[in-house]
């Protein structure tokens, strides 16, 4: 019943436009015919102007990677969410790892942002997640409680349900180290317990829950065919047309 969503998290690439839509348009002849599958791109801001005209014509939406959630002022270097919403952006990638461990996003900025970007009406997606000594410790539930705890302070139930939740282990992203199914699903389940004990039973079920971490061709069916799994966000996989159209399929085929 969940819609299953597959993003693609192109992080510091293609972010000039000639090769940008070069890489759009290889992409939008594959996935003309899908419709069961939300297909979401995350370029860098460089190129969203040229690829949202490009993806007009197409079922591919677009999101930004990240943005501030202040409208205007003295920001030097930041994106405002009124500049994305005018030109057309619908979602936004908020709190990656990458935000959170190189530039030091902390859970109250994320959420700080989330609270601007549904109050703009851009679909957040919110990503949480744990480092491999925090596996290894086993305090992997605990982050994750304490992420969504914090992250999703002062979400109500209408928000909630429009908010995509990306599950990316850190340890899995960019190692070719991918979460087996099973780990992947426990957390999955793990979350929607959380939404469910907060919420309510019908919220918990209606969120989204993405996994991203090492998503390849190869192993996406398996990881998308358990219950609690809606799909992926995907980095390196994404860059190219027909790896990304290839998870992309694996998602379809399972509805
Ligand atoms: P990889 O698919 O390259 O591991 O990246 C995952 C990710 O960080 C998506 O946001």
């Amino acid at each position: 019943m969940r819609k299953p969503i597959i993003g693609g998290n192109w992080k510091m690439n293609l972010g000039v436009p000639s090769e940008a839509v070069k890489m759009l348009n290889n992409l939008i002849s594959l996935v003309r015919k899908i419709e069961l599958v939300d297909v979401v791109i995350a370029p860098p801001f460089t190129v969203l102007e040229s690829v949202i005209k490009v993806a007009k014509k197409s079922n591919i939406k677009i999101a930004a990677q990240n943005m501030y959630f202040k409208e205007n002022g003295a920001f030097t270097g930041e994106i405002s969410p009124n500049f994305l919403k005018k030109m057309g952006v619908e979602y936004v990638i908020l709190g990656h790892s990458e935000r959170r461990d190189i530039f030091y996003e902390t859970d109250e900025l994320i959420n700080n942002k989330l609270i601007k970007a549904l109050s703009m009406d851009i679909i957040p997606i919110v990503c949480i997640g744990e480092h491999l000594h925090q596996r290894e410790e086993g305090k992997t539930k605990e982050i994750i409680a304490y992420q969504m705890e914090n992250t999703f302070k002062n979400i109500s139930k209408e928000d909630i349900t429009k908010t995509i939740i990306a599950y990316e282990p850190i340890w899995a992203i960019g190692t070719g180290k991918t979460a087996t199914p099973e780990q992947a699903e426990e957390i999955h389940s793990y979350i929607r317990s959380l939404l469910v004990s907060r919420f309510n039973e019908e919220v918990g079920n209606k969120v989204r829950i993405q996994y991203g971490g090492s998503v390849k061709p190869n192993n996406a069916e398996a990881i998308f065919s358990k219950d609690n799994i809606d799909g992926g966000l995907v980095g390196g996989a994404s860059l190219e047309a027909s790896s990304f159209y290839e998870i992309i399929r694996a998602a379809e085929k399972l509805k």
